[in-house]
């Protein structure tokens, strides 16, 4: 029977550079899709989907993530004096999500090393992960389908989506191994950015992860061929690590999703007008003006 999942860890601490100057002195993760910083509906997709605590990893420009997530009083007071009931609410229910736990990176040594800063608090139980910067929407959502994936095989599960474009292999990781049930792969192999015709099937891991907690020792056994020789740590060394142990991986195609990525800047726009075309106070104007435009 496997272990309940009650923790979330996002990473939250990079720089951002292919934001840059906007993420000079802000975080990408707060940027907003019309009016709700990306990483509100990271949280949210988690909060959703049954986790309890939420462990953010930031770093020194990242304090902005912090505040969001707690209560802000002086603001409460005017909202509360304005009759602006809604507003109020849902400044209230932000902070009201779940259990906030914050750590630290003291240094951006890549996204495995994020993790490996999370080791204390997530203890020895499975955890999902979701990066700050992108999220993927699906019906259930991505969270969901990772927790009852892993409480059918009781593995580490990587979501993944489907691709045949062969520009996204320039872009992404791609498994191979064998399909064990329609749309899930035993994982053998994890290639990054294979570049076009040699990625070892259409299934693309872009974002969205449950480990166990055994991903911890083996990202830290890929930190001398990696921080010590100079360079990041990614959670895929640690993935290639745990295939290395024989230990059981499975990537599974997230249904009825679309996978938006907020960490690049055309990414960034593609999800903001997705989103502005069904955000109820915005919806009809953006579809009237995006047609004057005729393209
Ligand atoms: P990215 O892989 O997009 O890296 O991070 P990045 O450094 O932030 O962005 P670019 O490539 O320079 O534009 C995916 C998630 O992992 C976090 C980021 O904050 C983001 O939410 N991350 C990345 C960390 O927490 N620490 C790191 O050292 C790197």
């Amino acid at each position: 029977m496997a272990n309940k999942v009650r923790k979330v860890v996002i990473p939250a601490a990079g720089f951002g550079t292919r934001f840059l100057p906007a993420t000079k002195a802000s975080p990408k993760e707060m940027l907003p899709i019309v009016d709700k910083p990306i990483i509100q509906y990271v949280v949210e997709e988690a909060v959703e989907a049954g986790c309890e605590q939420v462990i953010l990893v930031t770093g020194w420009h990242k304090r902005a993530i912090e505040d969001h997530f707690d209560r802000h009083f002086e603001l409460e007071a005017r909202l509360e004096k304005d009759g602006k009931v809604k507003e109020l609410e849902e400044i209230r229910r932000i902070s009201d999500l779940a259990d906030f736990v914050y750590v630290r990176q003291k240094e951006a040594l890549g996204n495995g090393h994020a993790l490996l800063c999370a080791r204390e608090i997530v203890g020895d139980e499975p955890f999902v992960v979701l990066w700050g910067d992108d999220f993927i929407t699906a019906s259930p959502s991505r969270t969901k389908q990772m927790i009852d994936a892993y409480e059918k095989y009781g593995t580490t599960i990587l979501s993944a989506i489907l691709t045949s474009n062969p520009e996204d292999t320039r872009k992404y990781g791609f498994v191979g191994g064998k399909e064990v049930d329609k749309g899930v792969i035993e994982v053998d192999q994890f290639i990054e950015k294979p570049g076009p015709g040699n990625a070892p099937s259409n299934f693309a891991i872009v974002s969205g992860y449950l480990f166990t907690p055994d991903i911890f020792e083996a990202l830290s056994a890929a930190i001398p061929e990696t921080i010590e020789k100079g360079q990041e740590l990614y959670y895929v060394d640690g993935v290639n690590k745990l295939l290395a142990q024989g230990k059981k991986v499975h990537a599974v195609e997230i249904k009825n999703a679309k996978y938006y990525d907020c960490g690049s800047k055309i990414g960034y726009l593609k999800t903001v007008i997705d989103h502005g075309l069904t955000h109820e106070d915005v919806n009809r104007e953006l579809r009237a003006y995006l047609k004057s435009l005729k393209l």
